[in-house]
């Protein structure tokens, strides 16, 4: 029997985030943090604990450690602090861009995890400064003050995120989204803004565990057309929940995308060649971690099971 098929996706993700889960909920704090000279505003930390923790599949902390222990170098217990890091820090971008997304301006969503969204809970200002506070701490917990990251990862990890989440990732993607409100993209426009508004996060949460180990060249081009695969799987996966799935199980509003008139693979494709899309991205992402060459990437393997085949 292989190893893949003896590894257990739910008993390695319930090891992986409770470590996860503790980390966030410390650092989401009010708390004066090491190398802060003073606490946080309650209420904006209340906002900003309330758009991070109880909730989400945390699909980017979980790329994030698989990663790692793909490359990672036994016993190196210092690397995996790091990955740790960056583990929570694509979780605050990532729930940053939620409550943004969410908001009037945007979305305009009530509902989100299950919970009614940051802004509706809190008001539109709080929703704005939670999710700019987020973004700011991500880069914080990358850049620890007693030095326990190396400061030339730290720098990788920061450029990573910071490109990922940025005018040429995640904004830029949410950016072309709302552009694109009542027009038909063609399928190349259309891979380009899911590239970039998801799949960029995605793909940067396995560098960024790559980047805490030791990969080589070969590995980490692999590893990089795996992220790429995956992520954009994922959107694609999202747009035809939208449609398929009902809000109970999304915890997020179902069918907005038709209701706001947004471009998406449904839209484009329908659903059934969409699923099948998503099927052949995740056999492009099996064949990726084929050519890494890298022995233990199982948890790599199943996680792009999982965002193919998951309800939610
Ligand atoms: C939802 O992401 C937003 C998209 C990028 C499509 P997730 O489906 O990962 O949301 P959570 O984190 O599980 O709530
Ligand atoms: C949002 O895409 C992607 C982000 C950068 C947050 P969607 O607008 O499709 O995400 P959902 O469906 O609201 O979660
Ligand atoms: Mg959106
Ligand atoms: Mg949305
Ligand atoms: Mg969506």
């Amino acid at each position: 029997m292989s190893t893949a098929a003896v590894f257990s996706l739910d008993a390695w993700s319930r090891t992986q985030l409770s470590l996860v889960e503790d980390a966030l909920s410390a650092w989401v704090t009010a708390d004066a943090l090491p190398g802060r000279a003073w606490g946080a505003p309650a209420d904006l930390v209340q906002a900003m604990r309330y758009a991070v923790l109880d909730g989400g599949k945390r699909l980017r902390p979980l790329l994030v450690m698989a990663a790692f222990e793909a490359v990672a170098v036994p016993g190196a217990f210092a690397a995996r602090n790091a990955a740790l890091r960056a583990a929570c820090a694509v979780e605050l971008i990532h729930a940053y861009s939620l409550v943004h997304d969410d908001m009037p301006c945007m979305d305009n969503d009530v509902l989100r995890r299950g919970k009614p969204t940051v802004h509706v809970q809190f008001g539109e200002a709080a929703a704005l400064l939670a999710g700019d506070a987020l973004q700011a701490l991500a880069f914080e917990l990358l850049t620890p003050a007693d030095a326990e990251v190396p400061l030339a990862l730290q720098g990788r990890l920061c450029g990573l995120l910071a490109r990922a989440a940025g005018s040429t990732g995640m904004a830029g993607g949410q950016a072309i989204d709302l552009a694109s409100v009542a027009h038909a993209l063609d399928e190349q426009a259309l891979r380009h803004m899911h590239q970039l508004k998801t799949g960029a996060l995605l793909q940067a949460s396995v560098m960024l565990g790559a980047a805490c180990g030791m990969a080589d060249e070969q590995a980490q081009q692999a590893l990089s057309r795996f992220g790429q695969a995956l992520g954009l799987a994922f959107q694609v996966v999202d747009d035809v929940l939208d449609v398929t799935a009902d809000s109970a199980t999304l915890g997020k509003t179902a069918g907005k995308d038709a209701d706001h008139d947004k471009p998406t693979y449904v839209s484009l494709m329908g659903l059934e060649r969409s699923r099948r899309y998503a099927q052949d991205l995740r056999d492009q992402a099996h064949a990726a971690l084929a050519e890494s060459a890298l022995p233990q990437t199982a948890a790599l393997a199943a996680l792009a099971d999982m965002v193919v085949h998951r309800r939610h």
